[in-house]
């Protein structure tokens, strides 16, 4: 894995922001940078980084792996889709989505569809519990969903079509910023 020469140079400037000798906390944009070049982080992405910043590789491990923004396998060419699993979103059905994603994508998390295009998978808190269960799907999200809803969001994404993200249900006005 290398950086592209714009992503290099983009790096560079990152890193420079920070004092001498702290260069390790561009970690995380350096990362995200890898991640959105390549579609998820390789080994060789993350050994890549910490090379760049001076870290060990398991340094750079340790942070791939807390944040679930970061993902350390393929995911869908459409869409990974992160189904909040915590209190708010559990109570109010996320079992439920958690269903039509295994029926519909894969019966186990981070694994691709047959046709590639989508992956999924169970987080924690997204804070948007008001209007619990929701998804991220991509980088948006789409809340008070229903198995219903997420049916028709999947089938809707699989033919291009990008749906307004935010409350499903009419709850309030919501348009993409
Ligand atoms: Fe699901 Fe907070 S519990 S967004």
């Amino acid at each position: 894995f290398e950086f592209t020469p714009a992503n290099l140079e983009w790096a560079k400037a990152q890193i420079t922001k920070y004092p001498e000798g702290r260069q390790a906390s561009a970690i995380i944009p350096l990362l995200w940078r890898a991640q959105e070049q390549h579609g998820w982080l390789t080994r060789p992405a993350i050994e890549y980084v910490a090379n760049m910043l001076g870290m060990a590789y398991i340094r750079a491990l340790e942070v791939a792996t807390f944040y679930f923004m970061f993902q350390l396998q393929p995911v869908g060419s459409v869409a990974n889709i992160q189904i909040c699993g915590t209190t708010s979103c559990m109570i109010c059905g996320a079992e439920e989505l958690i269903a039509v994603c295994k029926e519909l994508i894969a019966k186990q998390p981070h694994t691709l569809s047959a046709d590639g295009k989508f992956s999924w998978e169970e987080v924690e808190c997204l804070g948007a519990c008001s209007n619990a269960p929701m998804a991220q799907i991509g980088k948006d999200y789409y809340e008070d969903l229903t198995p219903e809803i997420l049916r028709d969001l999947i089938a809707r994404f699989s033919a291009g079509e990008v749906p307004v993200p935010g409350p499903q249900n009419g709850r309030y006005a919501s348009e993409p910023i």
